[in-house]
């Protein structure tokens, strides 16, 4: 018997493979928080690779997760403001209304409502120790840790399961979460019947991009370029980037940080390799590695948000799409939800 356990990275192989040879047999499940405006770091990180996998023939499930914005914050600020710049966002890359499925959270009742379920079947000390949750708790705004915080990953593994999700997106940190996901279902299907896939995730090696303060460019630290900037916008975040004292551009991400990430940026914007970039930078420093680098922002940015401006002048449509979502999102929810009360016994 072979005990031989398969790395991720060896899986996610196996997988790309799969999906090559049968999308059709792959439903992806992924999706933003709403709680700030998605950025290059999504992009480049995730937004690009869901336009792939639609792109290969693979149904595309995308939760704009609202009810999870209430994990690490008391309210809910500027929800349908942010929710709409997400919709616009997503059209503009190219996710389509008519082969993915772009919904919300809040508007998908049976979805939320296997969370009970699914909540009997993962213990209190297994929630305490996943790793995930007990970093987003020391990065929670909230001084103590709320219910809903603390059993988000078996509500992601209701986001998952309702569509019968079996491939997840995700980078490093987030596998333990899906390891819930994966309990959840294997102990579902031994307990009452085999309903669920066992989801697997697909490790996307997300590019670390910094902000332009120096941290991780994140969507609530205001230190991100939004997809949606304008070419002003983007040229004086990044005139504002944080480098450093050498004028010779290099590519060191350990030991230069902030300037190695704006070369990061340009060659991930012009699909060409950073310690190229650096090189023809070279002694020109910091004004000519920042002006290389809107010069490539702008330019790989531009159909893009030549498309969101378009969207923007339609809200109807734009509103339409994610009441269409929802309701395909319902349709299918609905159907699981039935199957799992029919194997649970009909009664709950
Ligand atoms: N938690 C994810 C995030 O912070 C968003 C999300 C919610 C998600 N449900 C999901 C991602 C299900 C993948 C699968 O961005």
């Amino acid at each position: 018997m072979s005990t031989v356990t398969t790395q991720p990275e060896q899986r996610t192989a196996e997988l790309e493979t799969r999906i090559r040879q049968a999308p059709e047999r792959f439903r992806v499940m992924t999706g933003d928080r709403p709680t700030g405006a998605l950025h290059l770091g999504h992009y480049f990180g995730t937004l690009h690779n869901r336009v792939r996998l639609q792109e290969l023939g693979v149904d595309v499930f995308v939760i704009i997760a609202d009810y999870q914005v209430l994990t690490d914050r008391d309210v809910a600020e500027r929800l349908t403001e942010i929710t709409e710049g997400l919709l616009l966002d997503y059209l503009a890359i190219g996710i389509d209304p008519a082969r993915s499925t772009i919904f919300n959270h809040s508007a998908v009742p049976a979805l939320n409502q296997l969370m009970l379920p699914f909540l009997s079947l993962v213990s209190v000390a297994e929630l305490n120790r996943n790793p995930t949750v007990k970093d987003e708790i020391a990065h929670s705004r909230q001084s103590a840790v709320s219910g809903l915080m603390f059993t988000y990953p078996v509500h992601q593994a209701a986001d998952i399961l309702f569509c019968k999700g079996n491939l997840v997106p995700v980078g490093q940190d987030q596998l333990p979460h899906l390891e819930v996901t994966r309990s959840v279902a294997r102990r579902f299907n031994e307990r009452y019947g085999v309903v669920f896939p066992e989801p697997d995730a697909l490790l996307s090696a997300a590019p670390l991009l910094l902000g332009t303060d120096g941290t991780k460019m994140s969507k609530s630290r205001g230190n991100s370029i939004a997809l949606g900037a304008t070419a002003d916008e983007t040229a004086r975040l990044i005139r504002g980037a944080k480098t450093d004292a050498e004028r010779h551009i290099t590519y060191e991400p350990e030991t230069r940080p902030g300037v190695s990430s704006l070369v990061l940026l340009a060659a991930l914007c012009t699909d060409r390799d950073p310690h190229a970039v650096a090189e023809e930078i070279g002694g020109g420093g910091a004004a000519a590695l920042k002006r290389t680098v809107t010069e490539a922002v702008n330019s790989r940015m531009a159909p893009i948000r030549a498309r969101r401006a378009e969207y923007a002048q339609d809200m109807g449509y734009v509103r339409s799409v994610l009441r269409a979502g929802n309701e395909r999102a319902n349709a299918v929810a609905d159907a699981t939800l039935a199957e799992v009360r029919a194997a649970m016994g009909g009664v709950l």
